[in-house]
């Protein structure tokens, strides 16, 4: 009996943080709603923690669930009507995207979502195909936002992933930083030719990894295509091609 006491407390403790942080949510849509006229949020989690039953709740509360709860508190019909009504006359005319920064400008044919396949191999492992996706964007600052998932062919399970931060400079140098699933870490430096649409990498720092000691990549567009190859040395195997693919702009 001691035991079911602490479980519906421990459930009623749950109940309790679950509305207060639904309510929050609610309530941080600066709705006009009846939840402001009251006097402060204990008001409401005592409004709901009265009529929500500990024996009721199976395991934890979910938002569907609390829902006919805090439905009392939410806008009116009326409210939302009108606020959907200002948004889409504000997003007839929705801002522009950030201009670029003229120091990513000499990479911008790279920018944009890429998809298409690669080949994987090296000498201690077998080789193997795969799906790949890489998005290049930017937030008018001067640096590029890469990320990139693959996946096996043809299953579509998803394989590596990874993201980082490009940094061009206006001496044709850049420095680039990517994070792998596998843990993987580099610190990437190398050169850029705008004018031939590419971009040579030499890892300066690979850490956290047992086995490579060095990665090479190389990007490439050519008639619209991009295309890389990434080639790594291993504490056994000398520096040579582990990835090549190859995508179209989507
Ligand atoms: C720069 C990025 C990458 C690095 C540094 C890297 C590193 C490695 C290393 C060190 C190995 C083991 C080699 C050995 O045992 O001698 C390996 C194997 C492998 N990698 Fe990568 N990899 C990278 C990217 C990728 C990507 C993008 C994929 C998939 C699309 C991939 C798929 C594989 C596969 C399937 C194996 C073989 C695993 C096995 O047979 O156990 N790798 N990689």
């Amino acid at each position: 009996d001691r035991e079911t006491k602490e479980c519906r407390k421990k459930r009623e403790k749950k109940v309790k943080s679950t509305c207060r942080k639904a309510i929050k949510t609610f309530h941080g849509c600066g709705s006009p709603t009846t939840l402001q006229k009251l006097a402060c949020l204990d008001d409401v989690e005592r409004y709901i923690s009265g009529i929500v039953r500990p024996e009721a709740w199976a395991g934890t509360p979910t938002l569907e669930s609390l829902f006919p709860l805090v439905s009392p508190f939410l806008p009116t019909r009326r409210f939302w009507v009108r606020r959907m009504e200002g948004e889409s006359e504000r997003s007839s005319h929705a801002p522009s995207p950030p201009p670029l920064h003229p120091a990513i400008a000499p990479l911008s044919f790279l920018l944009g979502r890429w998809r298409g396949e690669g080949e994987g191999g090296f000498p201690t492992i077998n080789s193997f195909r795969y799906g790949e996706e890489l998005h290049f964007s930017h937030s008018g600052k001067p640096v590029i936002a890469y990320t990139q998932k693959t996946w096996k062919l043809p299953s579509g399970e998803p394989m590596h992933a990874e993201s980082g931060y490009w940094r061009p400079k206006s001496d044709g140098s850049i420095e680039v930083v990517i994070a792998q699933s596998t843990g993987i870490v580099e610190v990437q430096k190398g050169t850029y030719d705008s004018e031939k649409k590419i971009v040579s990498l030499q890892s300066e720092l690979v850490g956290n990894a047992s086995k490579v000691k060095e990665i090479t990549r190389f990007f490439e567009v050519v008639n619209g295509e991009l295309s890389y190859v990434v080639q790594m040395a291993t504490k056994l195997v000398s520096l040579q091609p582990h990835l090549k693919a190859i995508f179209n702009k989507l």
